[in-house]
This record gives structure tokens, C-alpha cells and sequence, in this order.
């Protein structure tokens, strides 16, 4: 099996985390979700069927010194949906959030790495933005974001989160094993 870490922040898409899931397993990934410690609050009902639904813990925090790992090693890691906050730590290497943590290392391993931001338009006019997707395709991260991915809107309105380019451009960069 490839396996995928999904790893997810609080926007509002994460709460349809699960029919992705679904359709990445379907594609042939074993998936392994991850949250930020907001996404996780916000889905806390869900964790169970979560958990279920992959197989694996649904990680939001970094494990103790000397815990097992609990997942199999990543073949390959969407961060989606990716906030403002989750895409400028990770840019700028702030890592006390588990996921921003292991997707900041994961440039120095080599995996790759891909992700599709959700921020509305006016998120999107502060400078921070620009500089954080330059900063990650600059390190060799795939930024599902402007022509070929997310586009922002306008705050307050919700439009679909375009879940599918996601999961073609996972399955462009590493192809699941048959
Ligand atoms: C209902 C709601 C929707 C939100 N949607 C977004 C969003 O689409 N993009 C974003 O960057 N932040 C959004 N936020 C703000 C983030 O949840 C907030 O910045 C949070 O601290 C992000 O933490 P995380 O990056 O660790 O998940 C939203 C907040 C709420 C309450």
C-alpha cells in the first residue's frame, strides 16, 4: 500500500474530511489523517468514526519521548485544507503544531509533500501569503493554489473546496503501488 498523510487545519473543509478520505482510499492509498489541535477540536465528534474509517490514530499532537510510532512511514503528504496560519508557520519553520511540525521536517526527508491552502480573499492580499507559497515551492512543495488549485473568495462566502484537484495532483506525484 503508498501511504498518505493527510494532514489538515481549521477550515471549514476539514469537516468533509472524510469523503476525501474515502476517495483517496479508493484511489488505493492507505491513509494516515493528521490535524492541527483547532481542526481536531472542531472535529472531535467525528474521531472515532475517523479513526475507524483509516485504520490508524488520528494524530493532533507530537507523541512523548520514547513513544512508539504509530503510523507506517509516509510515501507521500497533502496538507489540506492548509489555513493562513498552518501555511505561514510552516513557511517560516514555527512548528509547535504537530502537523506544521512533521510537514517542516518533511522537506529535509525528501518526502513528498503537496498542499492546497484555504484562505479567503482578504487573507490573501497580506503579504504573508505570497511569500509563504513562494517560500514552500521554493523548498520543493507542490502549492495547489492560484491557476491550478484553490482559489480565495471573498470572506463570508463558501464555495466548494476543490477537493479533487488535491487528490489528482497526490496521485501525479506519487502514484498509488498497485
Ligand atoms: C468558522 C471558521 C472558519 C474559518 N475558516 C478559515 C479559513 O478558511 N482559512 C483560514 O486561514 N482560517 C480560517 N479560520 C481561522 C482559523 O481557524 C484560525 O486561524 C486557527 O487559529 C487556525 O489554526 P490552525 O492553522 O492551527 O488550524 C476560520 C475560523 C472559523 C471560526
Amino acid at each position: 500500500m503508498t501511504t498518505l498523510y493527510l494532514l489538515g487545519a481549521a477550515a471549514l473543509p476539514v469537516l468533509d474530511i472524510a469523503p476525501f478520505i474515502e476517495e483517496a482510499q479508493g484511489a488505493g492509498y492507505d491513509v494516515c489523517l493528521g490535524l492541527t489541535p483547532a481542526a481536531a477540536r472542531w472535529l472531535e465528534p467525528q474521531l472515532t468514526g475517523l479513526e475507524r474509517l483509516t485504520g490508524h490514530p488520528v494524530r493532533s499532537e507530537y507523541k512523548r519521548p520514547g513513544a512508539p510510532d504509530v503510523w507506517p512511514r509516509a510515501d507521500v503528504a497533502l496538507f489540506a485544507p492548509a489555513t493562513f496560519n498552518s501555511l505561514n508557520a510552516w513557511a517560516l519553520g514555527l512548528t509547535s503544531s504537530f502537523v506544521v511540525g512533521f510537514a517542516a521536517e518533511a522537506i529535509g526527508k525528501g518526502i513528498p509533500l503537496l498542499t492546497m491552502p484555504c484562505v479567503n480573499a482578504a487573507y490573501a492580499r497580506h503579504r504573508a501569503l505570497d511569500r509563504s507559497v513562494a517560500e514552500l515551492r521554493g523548498m520543493g512543495v507542490r502549492v495547489l493554489y492560484g491557476e491550478d488549485g484553490f482559489a480565495p473568495n471573498p470572506p463570508g462566502e463558501r464555495h466548494p473546496y476543490p477537493w479533487h484537484l488535491a487528490l489528482g495532483a497526490v496521485r501525479e506525484a506519487v502514484p498509488p503501488r498497485a
